[in-house]
C-alpha cells in the first residue's frame, strides 16, 4: 500500500458497532425491514427532517437509481438526459431500467449538470426525465431543479450518491444517495431513496422486495432490501456523523489554504457553504502533463486517482447512446477538460496537517517541472 493513499473508508470500530451487533442477536431478525433498519430510517429522517414515509433504505446506491428509475412507468426506451461526466452507475442504472440515457456536458465551475445545460439540450432534443449528478458531493439547488420540474413537467431524479448530508431536499424531485463504504456517510453498502410523496416511496419499498404488494407480485422487482447488519453499522455511524463532517470541512479547508499558497492556477470545484467533502478532486492548469504529475505524486508514495476517466460517453457500453452538447459544439468540451486534468488527492481521516504539506509541496515541485 501506498504511504498516502487516495481513500481511506472511515467506518465504524468494533467496539461502536457491538451494542447494535448485540440487538440483532437478541431480536434475531436478520433482515426484511427488521427493527434497526426502521430505527436507522427514523434517524435518516430525523436528519433530513422528513417524515420517514418519504423515503427508503435499499442495499446500494446504484439500487436506489434504478428503482428510483422505476418508479416513474417511463415507456420502455425513453430518453434520459444524464452528465456525461459521472460514475458509470449513473448511466448503468438507465439502461437497466429499459431506458435511454442521453449524455451531456457538465457547467465549468460546479462539474454538474445545471438546469440551463438541460434547457439547452431540450431545445431541440426531447427526453422524458432528467438525472442531474451532484458531483463529489456538491449539492444540486434544490429550489431551481424544483421549478425546473414544475415548468416543464419533466421528473428529475437526482443522482446525489456522495451528498447525503448536503443535498437539500425539496418538493418535487426524487433523490437518490449512497452509504458505499468510501461515502463520507459510509456504512459498507446502502442506499436511500427520498421522494416528496409516500406513493413513490412504497413503490421503493415493493420494488426492493421482489414487487410483492399485499403478498402477491404485482409487478417485477428484485431484492434490495437493507440488511440488519448494515443499518447497524448506520446506526453506529449516526452517532459519529457530526465528528465526520466537522473533520472533513477541517480537512478541505487545509487542502485549499495551502494548495492557495503554491501559487499555482489550481482549480476547484465551486461547491456551497453547506458542502461536505466526499472527495478531493482539483484541476491542474493545462499547460501541465497530468500522467507526469501523477509519476512524480506516485515516485513519493502519493496514491491518486482520475475520476471521472473515461467519461461515459467514452465507455464501450456506451458508445451508442446518443451524446449531445447543450451549444452543438461537436464534443463536451468541459467533461473532456474535467477528464484530461482533473487529479484526485488523498483524502480521509487519517490525514494529519503534516501529511497535507507534503502532498501539497510535492504536488507544488511536480506542476513547477521538478521532480
Ligand atoms: C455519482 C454516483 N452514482 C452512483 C453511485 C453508485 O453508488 P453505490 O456504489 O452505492 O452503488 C456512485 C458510487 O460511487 C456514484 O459516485
Amino acid at each position: 500500500m501506498m504511504r498516502y493513499p487516495v481513500l481511506v473508508p472511515d467506518l465504524p470500530t468494533k467496539e461502536q458497532l457491538l451494542p447494535w451487533l448485540a440487538k440483532i442477536d437478541s431480536n434475531r431478525w436478520y433482515t426484511n425491514f427488521g427493527p434497526l433498519v426502521q430505527e436507522f430510517e427514523s434517524k435518516l429522517a430525523r436528519l433530513l427532517s422528513l417524515d420517514t414515509a418519504y423515503l427508503a433504505t435499499v442495499s446500494s446506491g446504484t439500487a436506489a437509481l434504478e428503482l428510483a428509475l422505476l418508479s416513474y412507468d417511463l415507456p420502455k426506451n425513453s430518453c434520459v438526459l444524464v452528465p456525461s461526466f459521472s460514475f458509470p452507475a449513473t448511466a448503468t442504472s438507465v439502461k437497466r431500467a429499459g431506458l435511454c440515457p442521453v449524455l451531456t456536458d457538465v457547467d465549468p465551475e460546479t462539474w454538474t449538470l445545471t438546469p440551463e445545460i438541460a434547457y439547452q439540450v431540450l431545445e431541440k432534443n426531447s427526453c422524458s426525465m432528467v438525472m442531474p449528478v451532484a458531483a463529489f458531493g456538491c449539492p444540486l439547488p434544490i429550489e431551481t431543479w424544483d421549478k425546473f420540474n414544475s415548468d416543464t413537467g419533466i421528473p428529475v431524479l437526482i443522482d446525489a450518491a456522495a451528498s447525503f448530508g448536503s443535498q437539500a431536499i425539496g418538493t418535487r424531485c426524487s433523490i437518490a444517495f449512497s452509504f458505499h463504504g468510501t461515502k463520507a456517510f459510509g456504512i459498507g453498502e446502502g442506499g436511500l431513496v427520498v421522494a416528496k410523496s409516500a406513493d413513490f416511496i412504497k413503490k421503493i419499498r415493493q420494488l426492493c422486495n421482489f414487487g410483492f404488494d399485499g403478498g402477491v407480485i404485482a409487478r417485477c422487482g428484485c431484492n434490495a432490501k437493507m440488511s440488519e447488519y448494515h443499518a447497524a453499522v448506520g446506526l453506529a455511524q449516526y452517532s459519529r456523523w457530526n465528528g465526520i463532517v466537522k473533520q472533513r470541512q477541517s480537512l478541505l479547508q487545509i487542502y485549499k489554504h495551502l494548495l492557495k499558497n503554491t501559487g499555482i492556477e489550481i482549480s476547484f470545484q465551486q461547491t456551497p457553504e453547506r458542502y461536505i467533502p466526499a472527495l478531493l478532486p482539483i484541476l491542474i492548469p493545462f499547460s501541465n502533463s497530468l500522467s507526469t504529475v501523477i509519476d512524480s505524486l506516485t515516485d513519493h508514495g502519493i496514491q491518486t486517482r482520475c475520476w471521472y476517466s473515461p467519461p461515459l460517453h467514452k465507455h464501450p457500453a456506451f458508445i451508442g447512446d446518443k451524446t449531445i452538447p447543450p451549444d452543438g459544439k461537436a464534443y463536451l468540451p468541459v467533461t473532456e477538460n474535467l477528464s484530461n486534468y482533473l487529479l484526485g488527492l488523498p483524502f480521509h481521516s487519517l490525514l494529519e496537517e503534516k501529511d497535507i504539506v507534503y502532498i501539497c509541496d510535492v504536488l507544488s515541485m511536480s506542476l513547477n517541472g521538478k521532480k
